[in-house]
């Protein structure tokens, strides 16, 4: 088998180059535009006061020095935190070499909470194609709120009505069918990614919601059970995997034809491609 490079296979840096820089900052997305990736990948949820804010989990525990649910605080509050530091400890373990990223205090932007909106500009500023694929967070609990501000915004950047789905930048990612109906309804020509975790009888036989034409499995997924991965391509639709970060499942990937990898080192997943 060969692993020749692959132009096709989209390398999409997850949650910005997380392995090397805290994830969902603004140093992440820097070093994942430095890298060479194709795409950016982030979560998206709102705060207390309706802003689109890039963070993964529910709470603000675990990737900054306060505490509480994003959906209970309001921006300020989360501007005043500090989403850098934990990366400095935690990069640091196991590994043999130094990471080539410090958290430094002096550089606030670059470790503060990130709003959709500044990952956007920071997109538009890259100079070259950089794609987004945002992923919307627990959207049922903010009843189509979430769907709504971030079509507004995307309209505010002119990425919410792309001729095509193959020409757009920009495309939405949820574990929840409803959420992309949503997104489906009010901007039809966006393209939208079922995130998969489970593999369900129904979506076994390479079965997506009506109108998304993107799946999302799981690499455990891919590995276990790559029939399914041949199952959707013969149904023509496009295969991005989730969290691709051993040489071996890049390989994997390659051979059974996915179209986007989505890493946490997208640096070494393009050499492993042969990209750089
Ligand atoms: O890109 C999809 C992947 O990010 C889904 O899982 O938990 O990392 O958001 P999670
Ligand atoms: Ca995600």
């Amino acid at each position: 088998m060969t692993h020749a490079p692959q132009r096709s296979l989209q390398v999409v840096a997850h949650r910005g180059a997380s392995e090397d820089a805290p994830e969902h900052t603004l140093a992440a997305y820097r070093k994942a535009i430095e890298d060479g990736a194709d795409a950016l990948e982030c979560d998206v949820r709102l705060t207390a006061d309706g802003h689109l804010v890039c963070v993964h989990d529910r709470r603000v525990n675990r990737t900054s020095n306060g505490r509480g649910a994003v959906s209970a605080l309001e921006l300020a509050d989360l501007a005043a935190l500090d989403f850098g530091s934990w990366k400095t400890r935690e990069a640091w373990r196991g590994r043999d070499e130094e990471p080539d990223w410090e958290h430094r205090p002096e550089d606030r932007e670059e470790t503060s909470v990130l709003t959709l909106e500044r990952l956007l500009e920071l997109v538009s500023d890259a100079g070259r194609r950089v794609e987004l694929a945002i992923e919307t967070k627990h959207p049922t609990r903010w009843a189509g709120q979430v769907e709504e501000r971030l079509l507004t915004l995307l309209k505010r950047f002119g990425l919410d009505a792309p001729a095509s789905a193959a020409e757009s930048p920009v495309r939405i990612m949820s574990f929840s069918a409803r959420s992309l109906h949503r997104v489906r309804a009010a901007a039809p020509t966006l393209p939208t990614v079922y995130l998969v975790q489970f593999l369900t009888p129904r979506l076994r036989d390479g079965r997506l919601p009506a109108g998304v034409r993107i799946a999302g499995p799981s690499i455990r997924i891919v590995r276990s059970n790559p029939a399914y991965v041949e199952r959707l391509k013969r149904a023509g639709h496009q295969v991005h995997v989730w969290t691709v970060n051993d040489p071996e499942d890049v390989d994997l990937c390659v051979d059974l034809g996915i179209d986007a990898i989505i890493t946490n080192r997208p640096r070494a997943v393009l050499r492993r491609l042969g990209r750089v």
